[in-house]
C-alpha cells in the first residue's frame, strides 16, 4: 500500500494514458482486489462502485490492496460511507496515527474512487492547486489539483486542513457549498460545477495545548462541515483496551501476553505524546509491526531497537526515553508476573 501520496505524484498519475488492453486488465484487477474487502464492510449501500464510471487515465489513482481498518465495533469506515452519500464531505479529527489517513485511502477503494491528496501543512500555492497559465499570454492553462478534482470527481483528501492558508481557504469555501461550483476568476471566471462524484474529506489533529503548532479550523469550513468523527487511540496511559491486546497478538502472530505489555507500552507512549514529552505516539499499526518482529524470536527490548524507539524521534535522548518507559514496564511486569507464582 502507498500512502502520502504527494501533490506531483498524484498530478502525474493523472496524466499517465494506458493502452487500452491494459486497462481492461486494471478494471478486473480492481474488481477482484475489492472484492474480500466489500465483504467485510456493508459499504455498498452507501457508494456503489459498480455505478461509476471514471476515464481511463483515473484509475491508477484508486487506491489498491489498503488493508482493513480495525476498529473496536464503531463502524467508521461505514459511517464515512454515510456522510459521503449524505453530504458529500466530512471531517476526521484525531491524534496523529490513529489511522485518519488510512481510512481515507481504504474508504476510496470501497468507493471505487480515483484519490486527490493535499497535505495543508505544505507550502502549496494557490497556483498548484486551482491552476495557472503557462508561458507566455493565455495560451496554454494547466488546471490545477482541486480544480482537476472539481471537474472529474473522486475523493479530495485534504490533510491537516487546519493548516491550510488563507488564500486557498477563501477560494475554497463556495466549492464547499455541498452543490457548489466553482469560479476560476484566474481564467476569465469559468465556472466549473462540481462533479456529481466529487466527494471531500478532510482531516486535523484535534486542537489543544497538548498538540503543539495547531490551529482552529477556519469557521468557514467547519460551517460547511456536517459530519466530524473523532478517532483516538483504542487504549491509552493505564485504560487498556483487551481487543487492542488480542488484534496486536493475532496480526503479530505473538502470545497474548506479550502482546498485553507491547499495548500497555504503547498507551504509555500514546500518554507521553498526548502530553506533548515526546514528538509521536504509536498507532496500533506500529504495535503491530512491533509484534510481528517479536514473532521471530526477536525480544520485546529488541524488537523495539528496531521498531518504535527509532520511530518516535531521531533525537538520542528521546530515544533513551522511550527505551527507558519500555524497560520500566517490562521490568514492573516481570515484578508482577513473579508475585503471581
Ligand atoms: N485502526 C487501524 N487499523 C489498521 N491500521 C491502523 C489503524 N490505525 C492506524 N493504523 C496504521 O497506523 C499507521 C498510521 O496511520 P495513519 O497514517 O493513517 O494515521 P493518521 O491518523 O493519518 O496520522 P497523521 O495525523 O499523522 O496523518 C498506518 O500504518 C496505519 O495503517
Ligand atoms: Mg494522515
Amino acid at each position: 500500500m502507498e500512502f502520502k501520496t504527494n501533490l506531483i505524484t498524484t498530478t502525474h498519475r493523472s496524466r499517465i494514458s494506458s493502452k487500452k488492453m491494459n486497462v481492461s486488465v486494471s478494471i478486473s484487477k480492481i474488481r477482484k482486489d475489492t472484492h474480500n474487502l466489500q465483504k467485510l464492510y456493508d459499504f455498498k449501500k452507501y457508494i456503489d462502485s459498480s455505478t461509476m464510471v471514471f476515464p481511463e487515465d483515473m484509475l491508477e489513482m484508486i487506491p489498491k490492496d489498503t488493508p482493513p481498518f480495525l476498529d473496536n465495533g464503531e463502524h467508521y469506515v461505514e459511517r464515512i460511507g454515510r456522510a459521503l452519500k449524505f453530504f458529500k464531505q466530512c471531517a476526521l479529527i484525531g491524534p496523529s496515527g490513529t489511522g485518519k489517513t488510512h481510512i481515507v485511502y481504504l474508504v476510496a477503494e470501497l468507493a471505487g474512487l480515483p484519490m486527490w491528496e493535499i497535505n495543508c501543512g505544505l507550502a502549496t500555492s494557490v497556483f498548484d492547486l486551482f491552476g495557472r497559465y503557462i508561458g507566455l499570454g493565455k495560451e496554454n492553462w494547466i488546471d490545477g489539483l482541486i480544480t482537476n478534482w472539481c471537474r472529474k470527481g473522486g475523493i479530495l483528501y485534504l490533510d491537516e486542513v487546519n493548516m491550510m492558508k488563507q488564500d486557498v481557504a477563501t477560494k475554497l469555501n463556495p466549492l464547499l457549498d455541498q452543490r457548489g461550483h466553482m469560479v476560476l476568476t484566474e481564467k476569465d471566471s469559468e465556472i466549473i460545477q462540481r462533479h456529481k462524484h466529487a466527494y471531500l474529506i478532510v482531516s486535523m489533529n484535534p486542537v489543544s495545548s497538548e498538540f503543539a503548532g495547531t490551529k482552529p479550523i477556519n469557521a468557514a469550513m467547519r460551517r460547511r462541515m456536517s459530519v466530524w468523527l473523532n478517532f483516538d487511540y483504542m487504549s491509552i496511559g493505564d485504560d487498556l483496551d483487551e481487543k487492542e491486546f488480542q488484534m496486536v497478538s493475532e496480526k503479530g502472530g505473538i502470545p497474548l501476553k506479550d502482546a498485553e505489555i507491547i499495548v500497555k507500552i504503547g498507551a504509555k507512549l500514546r500518554e507521553e505524546y498526548k502530553m506533548g514529552d515526546i514528538p509521536y505516539g504509536p498507532s496500533v499499526g506500529d504495535l503491530v509491526n512491533w509484534g510481528m518482529i517479536c514473532s521471530d524470536g526477536v525480544d520485546i527490548i529488541a524488537g523495539a531497537e528496531e521498531t518504535i524507539i527509532p520511530m518516535t524521534s531521531d533525537d538520542q535522548e528521546v530515544q533513551e526515553e522511550v527505551r527507558n518507559i519500555i524497560k520500566k514496564i517490562l521490568e514492573s511486569d516481570t515484578v508482577a508476573r513473579k508475585k503471581l507464582v
